[in-house]
């Protein structure tokens, strides 16, 4: 793992805060998710299209801290293109390993973005029932 020594974020965490990709609302979404992080009180928004089961768009808002706009960046790179059923399947720990680890004071932070998009497909797939 590459880690900025003193503060234990890695090289890529940094490259998500600093630029995050996918920033953003998407209006009428096909999937909505929003979650709120228990241990500190942040809160994730996720926004999602979906085409033919695929999500063809997403984008995220977040009242959070550096790690989980890191995380909620590369959650949304990770489930770009992909089908729900294997986006679905994307967990805390995917997200915190592409980014090369985060200090362990800031795991929790992971949960807020997996989180946030599980529920923005489960919303898609209960919208699709109706
Ligand atoms: Fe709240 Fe990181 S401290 S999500």
């Amino acid at each position: 793992m590459i880690y900025i020594a003193e503060f234990g974020y890695s090289k890529k965490v940094m490259e998500h805060f600093m630029n995050p990709k996918n920033v953003g609302v998407i209006e009428n979404p096909d999937g909505y998710g929003k979650v709120g992080n228990p241990v500190c009180g942040d809160l994730m928004e996720i926004f999602i299209k979906v085409k033919d089961d695929i999500i063809t768009d997403i984008k995220f808002k977040t009242f959070g801290c550096g790690s989980a706009i890191a995380t909620s960046s590369m959650v949304t790179e990770l489930a770009k293109g992909k089908h729900i059923d294997e986006a679905i399947k994307i967990t805390r720990s995917n997200v915190a390993d592409e980014l090369d680890g985060l200090p362990p004071q800031k795991m929790h932070c992971s949960n807020l973005a997996a989180d946030a998009l599980h529920e923005a497909i489960k919303d898609y797939k209960n919208k699709k029932k109706k």
